[in-house]
């Protein structure tokens, strides 16, 4: 029997979920649908509850919805709890429904993909929003030599506080020092076409350099910025969208595609 799966936000058009899942169900010869529902400003539990009562399998969720999809699910995953966000949520055989974020552990495959080991950097996380929280736990997990997160207002690094220990080092702009070999750009900024507000001498050459928001042709602002620094080694969270929505199909099927091949699939398709 066909399965029903869809995207829930706003704006949802340009998503491109519905083509990187249709593609992974090709590669798997399963039979879903994958629509986009645009969801009116205070309607997330109803449009939700809808989809899931008409025979709905899954979703994902986008901004701004992914505090108001933690609220709705039944059960959480750590990653969800830890982020206090959903990305996805899956209808259980039971009828309840459990929510996940996939976003940070699609970061952390996608950073291994780019050949990094986590275990050997010096990571620092600009930015404490919900994407700066996501990726967190996964990357915590990696046990990184240190972490280090830092945001324009230092006042919101402290809800960022409450969720973590020892292990993070919380540090102001203005304090931080150039001795970081992964640099996370979680801020939205790139998205505003700005810079988040980071000295330029913080950011080594050395550093690798990889911003969670995507662009055309693979440059945001902020990694055209570091490479006019002399930084070699850039990525945009491109990568990551990829890596998360398997995750999401794992979750939902129990099964999905190799990760280079969908690479491969997707480079075809040149989104
Ligand atoms: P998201 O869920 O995408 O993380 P959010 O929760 O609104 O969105 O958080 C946005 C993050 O981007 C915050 O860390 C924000 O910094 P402030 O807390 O200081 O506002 C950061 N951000 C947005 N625009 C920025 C800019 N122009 N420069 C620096 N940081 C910026």
């Amino acid at each position: 029997m066909t399965e029903k799966y869809a995207i829930l936000g706003n704006p949802v058009a340009h998503s491109l979920s519905p083509v990187l899942h249709g593609l992974f169900a090709k590669m798997m010869h399963d039979d879903i649908t994958y629509e986009k529902i645009l969801v009116e400003s205070g309607m997330f539990s109803k449009t939700c509850a809808d989809f899931f009562r008409l025979g709905g399998n899954g979703c994902n969720i986008t901004v701004p919805c992914k505090v108001d999809a933690c609220e709705f699910a039944d059960n959480l995953t750590e990653y969800a709890k830890c982020a206090g966000a959903v990305n996805t949520l899956k209808k259980m055989p039971d009828g309840s429904v459990l929510g996940d974020n996939t976003d940070g552990r699609g970061l952390v495959n996608d950073l291994k993909r780019l050949g990094l080991n986590l275990a050997k950097e010096h990571v620092l996380i600009i930015g404490a929003g919900g994407a700066a929280k996501g990726i967190l736990l996964p990357i915590l997990k990696e046990s990184p030599l240190s972490v280090t997160m830092t945001n324009r207002h230092f006042e919101k690094l402290e809800s960022i506080r409450e969720m973590t220990d020892e292990r993070v080092n919380l540090v102001r702009q203005e304090n931080l020092e150039p001795k970081y070999s992964l640099i996370l750009n979680a801020t939205s900024s790139s998205l505003m076409g700005v810079l988040p507000n980071i000295e330029n001498r913080v950011i080594a050459s050395s550093s690798f350099v990889y911003d969670l928001m995507y662009h055309k042709e693979h440059k945001t602002i902020f990694t055209e910025h570091a490479k006019k620094l002399g930084v070699k080694n850039v990525a945009d969270g491109f990568g990551m969208l990829v890596l998360q929505a398997v995750l999401g199909y794992e979750l939902w099927h129990g099964h999905a595609p190799d990760t280079a091949a969908a690479f491969n699939e997707i480079a075809k398709i040149a989104l």
